[in-house]
């Protein structure tokens, strides 16, 4: 059965994105998703993968499956869905081992709503923000693993510490 994971990087006031970017560059995370992601699709709202730099739209070794309501809506190199729901049955539908919600707020509301594992990326730094995620329930969701960090977040040129923590979902529970 095909595993539903939410991928994310989350401020600590809860900041995902400014001006359709993220408001940090910090390497290892990059990799991190890098790593996490390569050869499963990767679900995403339209306005992430426009957001996505020119070498990397499409996402390289990743199905790149785009959500918009926009009937006119072209992505060239990603499979287009007007309806999330429908792109998650059409992954599952394909039986890999996992697929991957990439963001962003909307799409991540949504995904958070049917996902048995949630990859996390906490930054603990404050960031200037027009997104940001939403509420999470953490009583719904069992720790696994976690491993902090420290690195460069290059584009503000500051020193942060991070974790990488994957949840599991609880049995039986099936909220956000
Ligand atoms: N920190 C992180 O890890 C991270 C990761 C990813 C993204 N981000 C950031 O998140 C921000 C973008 O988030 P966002 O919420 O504005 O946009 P988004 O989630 O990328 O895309 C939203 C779009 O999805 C479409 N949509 C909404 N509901 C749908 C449904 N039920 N079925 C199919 N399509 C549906 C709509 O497209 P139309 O309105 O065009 O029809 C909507 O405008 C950016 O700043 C980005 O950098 C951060």
């Amino acid at each position: 059965m095909t595993e539903i994971v939410v991928i994310v990087a989350i401020a600590q006031n809860r900041a995902i994105g400014k001006d359709n970017d993220i408001p940090w560059h910090i390497k290892e995370d990059f990799l991190h998703f890098k790593e996490k992601t390569t050869g499963f699709p990767c679900i995403m709202g339209d306005k992430t993968y426009d957001s996505l730099p020119d070498n990397v739209r499409p996402l390289p070794g990743r199905e790149n499956i785009v959500c918009t309501l926009d009937k006119e809506y072209k992505a060239s190199g990603a499979t287009i869905f007007h309806d999330f729901n429908e792109a998650i049955a059409y992954v599952k539908g394909k039986e890999v081992e996992k697929a991957f919600v990439i963001g962003g707020a909307t799409i991540y509301k949504l995904g958070m709503e049917v996902a048995d594992v949630f990859e996390l990326t906490r930054v603990y730094h404050d960031y200037d923000a027009d997104t940001f995620y939403p509420d999470v329930d953490f009583s719904k969701w069992e720790e696994i693993s976690r491993e902090d960090h420290e690195g460069m977040d290059v584009k503000n040129d500051i020193k942060v510490r991070f974790s990488f923590i994957t949840y599991r979902r609880k049995k039986n529970v099936h909220s956000i």
